[in-house]
């Protein structure tokens, strides 16, 4: 059973952001179908590695979006982003020595907490920032708003 869903409670309010949260949330219910059904150790540690890079790309993704955006609370979102890369990173390493416990069910919870919780307070959060930066970009972009009405 997936232990996440998505839901447009997670919507963030940008297209490519959400895609993002989507293929995230989607790898860690693969981590959790491949740890529940005892599958081998490379192939569970297969998962966690694209899981941990995907997001490490995402989160890239973005802090470039919040820093253009001018949202006032990067810095901190940041740090949080190298928190969780931290935390994951610990689990990969512990993984990688052999530790099966790594990935036990209370472990895949923390993650899915953390994730979805990220998600639902920092990520929202810049939401109207990128929106309005999008649109501000859009409108620059587009001959027509240089017309007078
Ligand atoms: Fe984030």
């Amino acid at each position: 059973m997936a232990l996440v869903t998505w839901d447009k409670a997670y919507s963030v309010g940008n297209a490519l952001l959400d895609a993002d949260h989507r293929i995230i949330l989607d790898l860690l219910n693969q981590l959790h179908d491949a740890a529940d059904t005892d599958q081998s150790r490379i192939v569970v540690g297969s998962i966690l590695n694209a899981l941990a890079e995907y997001t490490e790309h995402h989160f890239r993704r973005e802090e470039v979006l919040m820093a253009l955006a001018g949202y006032p609370r990067t810095d901190e979102h940041v740090a949080s982003h190298r928190q969780l890369e931290a935390r994951v990173g610990t689990i990969r390493s512990l993984w990688a020595a052999g530790d099966r416990q790594a990935l036990n069910e209370e472990v895949l919870s923390l993650l899915k907490k953390w994730l979805t919780g990220h998600i639902l307070e920092d990520d929202k959060a810049y939401g109207p920032w990128v929106e309005a930066a999008s649109a501000g970009a859009e409108t620059a972009r587009n001959p027509a708003c240089d017309q007078a009405p």
